[in-house]
């Protein structure tokens, strides 16, 4: 099925992938390419709309940072955001100039005019009647001269054009940012933008979405076996499940029991997969292997590269037995999603820095001569998790807090052992008990129990005790990029506290982790 789209323009703002979200979020579908992108590939996008997306550089300083010029020639309505209003200053004959200062934070602007972008949006108005508008700025430089045909539709003292538009050629620009939050209104805006005057539908939803990738694997896969490293994390099962009611019996599962899950996650993985849903699931213990392998290990990246390493091998293995079994797959099967694509098409130029090696199933397609299937591909998160919805999935699986590959592995501090990852699994039920019980669960982003190889000194009953620490770790975040430790009620804490001190005999001491990120990273390795 052919979908309206919008295409997003990327020129390098950390917010690119806030405008896709907002977006979908009104039920229609977009797609975010590099800027530099041809004007062959525009025109054949054939989108509905172009937005532009802000930027950290300056129209006059980086030569070669401006939109294709076809984008202005399709015919379609354009919005630029930001270095994106910029760029259609310049290109159509505008003038931008520094400000000789950034202008960062909110900002109060006027709505100018009745420009079909801002009609009937306002959160105050003045005493003269004009509508005002709470939004976000993030700017250095500033149109100063119009390109011809446009008109100013906002601004302020600080920012003379902080919008304008040409109504004719549905050309419109903000200087601030519509996408974030902050921007109180800026949903409207984006909803008027894409369905007034784009003319987009709502034809972007996942129920609806659900048969369309159904039909797209039967066609890509036809009668040929795919096998799926199913790992109960939300991105795969969603995969499974999709990929069972859109091939059945062609899909082989293979769960890998590293030794580092959670509380009961072998049990509930094969209760939600093999007998309910009828997945057929191979269910791999590999327990020893695993925990030979890390024995003695206690550096954190080394630890890291032999769960990625094994869990590899046990695939492979296990891949290795289906094909001598007569079944052999052609597909490999990913939870890749739309974020790990637009990162991965960053990267490519980016200079990231390493602070930890993050692994999936990385490194599996080529060594397994598979072809990948991806089919979560174009999806946000929260698209998956509703496809996930859609397709029966339990809402407590779908919204399950994020899990590490490398799972209890780097929530074991140093050395990991059976009986430190016994210790961790039972206070970390507890903790997440405690959390649902509350009401806290759905509002901290991730939350868990972190075991430190340290003794310390406690008195239970009339005795001494000399056990371990455990640290509970709980986290509120948008992308997991930066994050806020949660103020947890301390009666919440508190009955934690008791509950792991009292039920879970070895661990004397609970602490309770109040570092952000940055400084700090959400798991402790
Ligand atoms: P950090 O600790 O880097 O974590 O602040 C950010 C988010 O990533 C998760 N995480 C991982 N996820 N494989 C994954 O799939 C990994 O190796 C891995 N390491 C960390 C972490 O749980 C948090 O949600």
């Amino acid at each position: 099925m052919a979908h309206q789209k919008i295409l997003i323009l990327d020129f390098g703002s950390q917010v690119t992938q806030l405008i896709a979200r907002r977006v979908r979020e009104q039920q229609v579908y977009c797609e975010i390419h590099p800027f530099d992108v041809s004007d062959d590939f525009v025109r054949e996008f054939a989108p509905a709309g172009v937005i532009l997306s802000g930027g950290p550089n300056s129209v006059y300083e980086a030569v070669g940072w401006h939109a294709p010029q076809s984008v202005f020639e399709l015919g379609v309505p354009v919005l630029g955001i930001c270095y994106g209003m910029q760029t259609m200053a310049q290109q159509l004959g505008g003038t931008v100039e520094s400000s000789g200062k950034r202008e960062f934070g909110y900002a109060e602007i006027r709505a100018r005019g009745h420009s079909e972008l801002f009609r009937g949006i306002e959160d105050r108005t003045n005493d003269e009647g004009h509508g005002l508008l709470d939004v976000w700025m993030s700017h250095g430089d500033k149109v100063t001269a119009l390109p011809p045909g446009f008109k100013v539709i906002a601004s302020n003292e600080s920012c003379p054009v902080a919008g304008m538009a040409d109504e004719v050629r549905k050309f419109y620009a903000v200087q601030f940012h519509p996408e974030v939050t902050h921007t109180i209104k800026g949903k409207e805006m984006i909803a008027r933008f894409v369905h007034e005057i784009c003319g987009c539908g709502h034809d972007w939803n996942m129920p609806d979405y659900a048969n369309e990738a159904i039909e797209k694997v039967r066609a890509q896969v036809g009668q040929e076996e795919v096998i799926l490293g199913l790992s109960g994390g939300v991105d795969s099962s969603v995969v499974a499940a999709l990929l069972h009611r859109a091939i059945g019996e062609q899909l082989t599962c293979v769960f890998v029991d590293n030794g580092l899950l959670r509380l009961n996650e072998a049990e509930q993985v094969m209760l939600t997969f093999a007998r309910n849903l009828g997945v057929k699931v191979i269910h791999v213990d590999a327990t020893e292997q695993f925990m030979g392998h890390l024995k003695g290990v206690t550096d954190p990246e080394a630890k890291r590269k032999i769960i990625g390493r094994e869990f590899v091998e046990v695939f492979q293995t296990e891949a290795q037995k289906l094909r001598a079994n007569g079944a052999e797959a052609k597909w490999l099967a990913q939870g890749t999603i739309y974020p790990d694509v637009i990162e991965s098409a960053g990267s490519k130029t980016g200079k990231a820095h390493t602070i930890k090696s993050h692994h999936n199933v990385g490194g599996l397609p080529e060594t397994l001569n598979l072809k990948l299937l991806e089919p979560l591909r174009e999806l946000f998160k929260d698209e998956v998790r509703e496809l996930g919805i859609a397709l029966g999935l339990p809402h407590e699986m779908v919204y399950r807090h994020p899990f590490p590959g490398p799972g209890l592995g780097v929530r074991i501090l140093g050395e990991v052992k059976h009986e430190f990852a016994d210790l961790l699994r039972r206070a970390d039920a507890i903790f997440i008990d405690e959390l649902r019980a509350a009401d806290w669960y759905d509002k901290t982003s991730q939350a868990f129990a972190v075991f430190l190889p340290v003794k310390s000194v406690g008195v239970m009953g009339d005795g001494r005790t000399y056990e371990y620490v455990v640290a509970l770790r709980a986290v509120q975040t948008q992308d997991f990029m930066t994050a806020h430790w949660a103020e947890l009620p301390h009666s919440l804490l508190g009955k934690v506290s008791n509950r792991i001190i009292n039920e879970v005999r070895g661990i004397n001491r609970v602490v309770y982790d109040i570092s952000g990120k940055p400084p700090a990273t959400i798991e402790w390795e």
